[in-house]
């Protein structure tokens, strides 16, 4: 335990990235550790818990089992703690509900003393030790970890009109509510706007509104690709490699695969196409829905009647401007990294690159602070790391590196991807069997 309010490691955040760090720590006491979340109690993307959403990866990217199998925090531990894993079996879902594994995490956050809730970082200092003020008081700390995810992002022009009838898809759960015989626009062709879309006219009775159009800037709805190779992406080894990567590299890559973290779930995908084809071709419902891809919101304005007008630029077709009226607008425009601020009085002596704060191969920042002395940065680094980082594929992963750092030893026994990623040199090449 830490002395007082002194820790070795005083997270900052619980979402997914450190609430697997706390897990990791906890078989550790020696490194003592606290964990704070300015939310009262847990939550995952709760305003999202559209009803039949599910996760997008193999449940076996949990919070510990791929870099411990054998840790009390596992998802199996979990279901099995609850005497629901032949049930689990039984089951026999295609993908874990979401809302499921959200109850695992919170069930996590629960069983570790280490972590508080209702408590905001507002600042970090830096004089031998770091000095987190949070809006209970300070703590000081050798290192620090830095895990405060990703938030809700809108185009800039629709920013002042936010409210109960334009807000941002993480709010869907509260606002979409009482939309029948209303016009709906949904903004973003990611997996957000698809569950969005589903969910509204999926919806029955008086409840199914008027009309629900879907706008997006892709070209159009595409799915993300989960193929095997592909999936080699979300492995530790790419991760390194991709680090070694010139920033022009890098850039590319992650603008060229997009799609393998950012596209559609293909059974989401397949549910939308079965229900619209339901409504248009069983029922009649000529009307009820229009799909608008390949096309950028670029203004909304209030409609000369009730409601608002949106203005859609095409991609293709230079000068077409297309208008869509809505009473209501779901921005399913995505999310970008959370600001920092709290980090502004050591902010000059942190490194940086491009948006981002520079880490080292074991996610520390770079800064000129002395070396036993770290702040690690979690789900922070997706233009060094990859698109992998906000991911809950390497999460385990990164929370053992960071881990292994605290602790001074090196317990990772990674397995190579099958792909050779990295060009070899000819020496290299002859000694390699079966060249
Ligand atoms: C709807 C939705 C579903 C998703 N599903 C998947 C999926 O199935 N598979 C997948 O791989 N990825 C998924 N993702 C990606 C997602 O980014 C990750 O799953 C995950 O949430 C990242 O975890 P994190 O801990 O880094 O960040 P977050 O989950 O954003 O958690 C950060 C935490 O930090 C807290 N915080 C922020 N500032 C402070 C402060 N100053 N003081 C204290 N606390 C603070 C926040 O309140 C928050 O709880 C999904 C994303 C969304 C939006
Ligand atoms: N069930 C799940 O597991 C689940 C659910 C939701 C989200 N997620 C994950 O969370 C992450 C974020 O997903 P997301 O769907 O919220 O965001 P996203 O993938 O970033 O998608 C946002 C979309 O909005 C579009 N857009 C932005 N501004 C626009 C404008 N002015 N007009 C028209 N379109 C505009 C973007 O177009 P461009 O592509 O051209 O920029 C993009 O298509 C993803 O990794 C996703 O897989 C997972």
């Amino acid at each position: 335990m830490g002395e007082g309010n002194h820790f070795n490691v005083v997270g900052i955040g619980v979402g997914p990235s450190n609430l697997s760090l706390a897990s990791l720590l906890h078989a550790y006491p020696e490194v003592s550790n606290r964990f704070v979340e300015k939310r009262p109690q847990f939550g995952w993307h709760d305003g999202q818990q559209v009803p039949g959403a599910t996760l997008q990866v193999s449940m076996l990217k949990d919070l510990v089992t791929l870099s411990d199998p054998t840790n009390a925090f596992s998802f199996l531990s979990y279901l099995h703690d609850h005497g629901k894993l032949y049930h689990f079996i039984n089951a026999q879902f295609d993908a874990v509900p979401r809302q499921e594994f959200r109850n695992y995490m919170e069930w996590v956050s629960r069983r570790n003393q280490n972590i508080v809730f209702g408590q905001e970082v507002l600042s970090v200092d830096f004089r031998d030790v770091f000095e987190i003020r949070t809006t209970a008081g300070t703590l000081t700390a050798d290192n620090v970890v830095v895990g405060v995810g990703n938030e809700p992002w809108v185009p800039p022009h629709a920013r002042d009109a936010l409210g109960d009838s334009q807000f941002h898809i993480s709010e869907f759960a509260n606002r979409c509510v009482d939309l029948g015989g209303k016009r709906v626009a949904v903004i973003g062709g990611g997996q957000s706007g698809a569950e969005a879309f589903l969910d509204l006219i999926s919806r029955t009775g008086a409840a199914l509104p008027r009309r629900v159009s879907w706008i997006s800037r892709r070209g159009n709805f595409f799915p993300i690709d989960d193929s095997p190779f592909t999936n080699d992406y979300y492995m530790p080894s790419f991760s390194d490699y991709f680090f070694s990567l010139s920033r022009p590299v890098r850039e590319s890559h992650t603008a060229r695969h997009i799609l393998t973290s950012d596209g559609i779930s293909g059974s989401t995908l397949r549910e939308i196409y079965q229900r619209a084809y339901v409504h248009r071709f069983v029922h009649g419902a000529t009307d009820l829905f229009a799909l608008y891809p390949n096309r950028e919101v670029t203004q909304v304005t209030a409609a000369n009647g009730d409601g608002w007008d949106l203005t859609l630029a095409h991609n293709d077709i230079e000068d077409m401007v297309e208008h869509v009226e809505a009473d209501v607008i779901v921005w399913a425009t995505g999310f970008r990294p959370a600001r920092m601020d709290f980090l502004a009085p050591i902010a000059h002596r942190l490194e940086r690159e491009g948006d981002e704060y520079k880490v080292d191969e074991n996610f520390a920042v770079v800064w000129d602070g002395p070396p036993d002395r770290s702040i690690f940065a979690q789900n922070a680094a997706r233009q060094q790391r990859g698109l992998a980082d906000p991911n809950l594929s390497l999460t385990a992963w990164r929370a053992q590196r960071i881990v292994d750092r605290l602790r001074g030893v090196r317990t990772e026994n990674q397995t190579a991807s099958f792909i050779e990623w990295s060009a070899k040199r000819p020496a290299e090449l002859k000694t390699t069997p079966g060249r």
